[in-house]
């Protein structure tokens, strides 16, 4: 099969993985509107065709948090990343480290904190949930800190876990009969070798080192539907704000109150995010959210946006919608399941080429040039 486009490399996983790690992570919830929405919505931003500016100096760069990104794409925190290629959180954070790109890690991921911290040449991104266990969550900190860990991301848009119902078509969100039986049938060795199971559960490497022993997939998922906490509220996240050394970013905003109420609490980031329309089926696509809330806060905070990018010229397109940097989730992960560490950095290659067409077309030399002039106005 051949591999010229990042949207090659969806089919390319879907060969590979078995197929409840597939539709977990291809899925999104309940009738799965918001996860089209948010492709189709970045796709139809039409950008302003402009020529015969001389375009020999184009520079991808941005700063954000002090920290230098060689384009505006960070990747996003993935649970179970690890599951997709043996060390997948390795194999992933090393593509992004070296095309000069920030890797923030998940706090569900396969490979601990202290795996894979230590083999970057900056510093790594980590992501929080908010969990009952608030133990996990200080244990989490003090180790992201220890690591030297620079942005936290807190993701808030999971106080309950969103219905998504191919994974319990898949026998994914167990733990249940079906899923026993589907962990038994993937044991196949030729693609068991590549994710590294080699007929054990995986490792859940951060929930473990706090727990204190092994934790399969499935104590994961136990472990996690118990801790789900729906009280949370901004009061909740002082501590973590007085804890946390670095930029404490909240993940999963999607209206311009809430933007400012992080504005007010002190934030500094946002993710304009639905969660890649993993959550609520049924809201707006991060893109069509993004204006609005670049309206109420752009300047104040900084604005991150994912959902839907799939692409280096949808990258552009968000940051003409509004943000200052982007977060890609599936694009980077179809890779790595597809090919690994060489996919991760082929397709963030192939961002940054498209990336160039983009600016050059619309005759932009640097990112902070990327505006919403590019967007050609609704007729
Ligand atoms: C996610 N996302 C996510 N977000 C988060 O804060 N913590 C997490 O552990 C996860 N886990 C996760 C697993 C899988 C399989 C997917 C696809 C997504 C959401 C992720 O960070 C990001 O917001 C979306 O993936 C962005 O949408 P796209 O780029 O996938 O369309």
């Amino acid at each position: 099969m051949i591999i010229s486009s990042p949207s090659d490399y969806r089919a390319a996983a879907q060969k590979r993985l078995p197929p409840f790690l597939f539709h977990y992570l291809d899925g999104g919830a309940y009738a799965e509107k918001t996860l089209r929405r948010n492709v189709e919505d970045l796709a139809n931003v039409a950008l302003r065709q402009r020529v015969l500016k001389d375009m020999s100096q184009l520079d991808t760069s941005i700063e954000l948090f002090g920290e230098k990104l060689s384009m505006p794409v960070a990747l996003a925190p993935v649970g179970l990343t690890g599951m997709f290629a043996r060390r997948g959180e390795v194999q992933a954070a090393q593509a992004a480290d070296r095309k000069g790109i920030a890797f923030c890690m998940s706090s569900v991921s396969v490979c601990p904190i202290e795996e894979v911290a230590p083999l970057l040449s900056r510093p790594m991104w980590f992501q929080l949930y908010v969990l009952k266990d608030r133990g996990f969550m200080k244990n989490a900190l003090e180790r992201a800190q220890a690591a030297g860990c620079s942005t936290l991301m807190f993701t808030v848009d999971m106080p309950t876990p969103g219905a998504r119902y191919r994974d319990a078509h898949s026998g994914m969100s167990g733990p249940n009969a079906a899923m026993r039986r589907y962990w038994q049938s993937v044991m196949h060795p030729t693609w068991a070798w590549d994710v590294g199971l080699h007929g054990k559960p995986h490792d859940l490497g951060n929930i473990s080192r706090y727990l204190g022993k092994t934790v399969g997939l499935e104590d994961y998922i136990g472990y996690l539907g118990a801790n789900f906490d729906p009280s949370i509220s901004w009061k909740d996240l002082e501590w973590i704000r007085d804890f946390w050394k670095g930029p404490m970013v909240i993940k999963g905003i999607l209206d311009p109150e809430d933007a400012k109420d992080a504005v007010r609490f002190g934030a500094d980031g946002i993710v304009v995010s639905n969660h890649g329309g993993r959550q609520l089926d049924g809201v707006l696509s991060a893109a069509h959210a993004l204006p609005a809330i670049a309206d109420a806060v752009k300047g104040q905070i900084k604005i991150l946006a994912d959902s839907g990018i799939r692409n280096g010229l949808d990258v552009v397109r968000m940051i003409a919608l509004g943000a200052d940097c982007t977060l890609i989730g599936r694009a980077f992960v179809y890779a790595l399941a597809a090919a690994g560490q060489a996919g991760v950095a082929h397709v963030l290659d192939l961002f940054e080429k498209e990336m160039r067409v983009a600016m050059t077309l619309t005759s932009v030399n640097r990112i902070a040039d990327i505006t919403p002039t590019l967007l050609v106005p609704e007729s």
